[in-house]
């Protein structure tokens, strides 16, 4: 099948659409605005290497929000957003249990029906093939560090993206490979728990783009029936730096943080992604700074009452650095010369007010981007319900919709922010 060219599948569309009229900032008519989730985070019932995994606060990543179940429930929250889109995952582990092996058809049909579902909302789906978990048949054969995980991947995705290309056009290929090697391989907290292993992050990073080029591939050759079809992958943007400019070993902390977990992933995804990828996705929520070689963040323990004391503003995972968003937009546009969906951005907190600012503060430096020439077109909100923070567990609030996990039931409520993201879905403006 002849592929189509680059200008056929890019929208013939002008960022100059973006417009500010006094205090509102409007955005591109055509816009996406949704929400993302991952499988492992809300469906429960999964059978990969989270299963018997005990976050810090004692619990698994079952049955999370039950989304497994409950994802008929999940879309109607969509509705009350008013939400265009959502970034979901596919569990390849529930579609395969050997490799080459056929799909399991419950499995496939179980999602078929939550797209069909999606797409009756007017809701558009992108799909995550893979967000931070494998097949046990995969970690037990090394996973990403085994080459041969390539070659299955490309088999899963071929027989995947056929059977669903009716009812998807937006494919994700990978989300954050560099947090997924880093946590897996050099800081030890997602499984296999391993530490310092630099070569080996790299490997796990060559694989990943190895496979996200050959997934483009038979993803654009597949296309779909809805239109245009899309892939890329989702990079992770952290700014790294330090503290006091001139402490050389926070410095350099810094540096080497920034070569091995920004530019190195770039560089190996675009660079393999180059002829079949027809978009970036782009996750954004902040910043590292390094003190005394320590990370001044409350991922890494420390509480944001002594951070807000040095001068670093933290939502319960990481600094907040929205003037950042900006420049990694521009920067990332700039290195892969393709459109951009903005496919995490979030925010936990206990406290609303402060979620709302950080919110308003992210969507003005997008349409500063925007407004500037930057190629945007989507902007999915991390999350669409409080979940499981892999190894926080269900500590960390970032949903729009709150899940009390106190109760045996699930019950789901709008939160504060919720209420104004409908405005922002509703306008096409903040
Ligand atoms: C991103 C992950 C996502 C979630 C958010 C908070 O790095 O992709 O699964 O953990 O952070």
């Amino acid at each position: 099948m002849e592929l189509p060219s680059t200008a056929e599948v890019l929208y013939a569309r002008s960022m100059s659409h973006a417009s500010n009229q006094g205090n509102t900032l409007r955005f591109p008519p055509g816009f996406l605005w949704g929400t993302a989730t991952s499988t492992t985070q809300i469906e429960g019932h999964i059978n990969n290497e989270w299963t018997g995994f005990v976050a810090r606060d004692g619990r698994t990543c079952h049955p999370a929000c039950d989304s497994y179940h409950r994802y008929g429930e999940d879309i109607q929250w969509m509705g009350e957003l008013g939400v265009n889109a959502y970034r979901m995952g596919i569990e390849w582990s529930r579609l395969q249990s050997a490799a080459y092996g056929p799909l399991d058809q419950a499995e496939l049909a179980r999602y078929a029906d939550q797209l069909n579902r999606l797409n009756a909302a007017g809701i558009v789906p992108m799909i995550v093939l893979h967000h931070f978990s494998n097949p046990p048949w995969i970690n037990a054969g090394g996973g990403w560090v085994n080459p041969s995980t390539v070659p299955a991947f490309v088999d899963y995705v071929a027989r995947l993206v056929l059977a669903l290309r009716d009812r998807v056009r937006i494919w994700n290929t990978f989300n954050e490979p560099d947090t997924y090697a880093c946590c897996s391989y050099f800081i030890g907290q997602f499984p296999p728990l391993k530490k310092a292993r630099l070569l080996t992050y790299r490997k796990v990073i060559r694989h990943m783009a190895q496979a996200h080029q050959q997934v483009c591939r038979v993803i654009r050759e597949t296309g779909s029936d809805l239109g245009p079809v899309e892939a890329g992958f989702s990079k992770n943007w952290t700014y790294f730096q330090a503290y006091r400019k001139r402490s050389p070993w926070d410095a350099l902390a810094a540096k080497f943080a920034h070569a091995q977990f920004n530019e190195f992933v770039l560089r190996s995804f675009i660079a393999e992604g180059r002829d079949f990828a027809t978009f970036l996705g782009v996750n954004y929520y902040g910043r590292v700074r390094f003190k005394n070689m320590q990370p001044l963040v409350p991922a890494f323990g420390f509480s944001c009452e002594e951070l807000s004391s040095l001068g670093v503003a933290c939502d319960d995972m990481l600094e907040r650095h929205p003037t950042g968003l900006e420049f990694a937009l521009k920067r990332m546009h700039q290195q892969s010369g393709l459109p951009i969906y903005l496919t995490e951005h979030g925010c936990a907190s206990g406290d609303e007010t402060f979620r709302e600012q950080d919110l308003r503060e992210n969507l003005a430096a997008l349409h500063r981007a925007i407004s500037s020439g930057v190629d945007v077109r989507g902007f999915f909100y991390w999350s669409l319900l409080d979940n499981f923070e892999w190894q926080f567990g269900y500590s960390k609030k970032f949903g729009l919709i709150g899940v009390d996990f106190t109760d045996d039931r699930l019950p789901r409520k709008m939160k504060p922010l919720g209420h104004v993201y409908r405005g922002v879905c509703s306008e096409n403006a903040i």
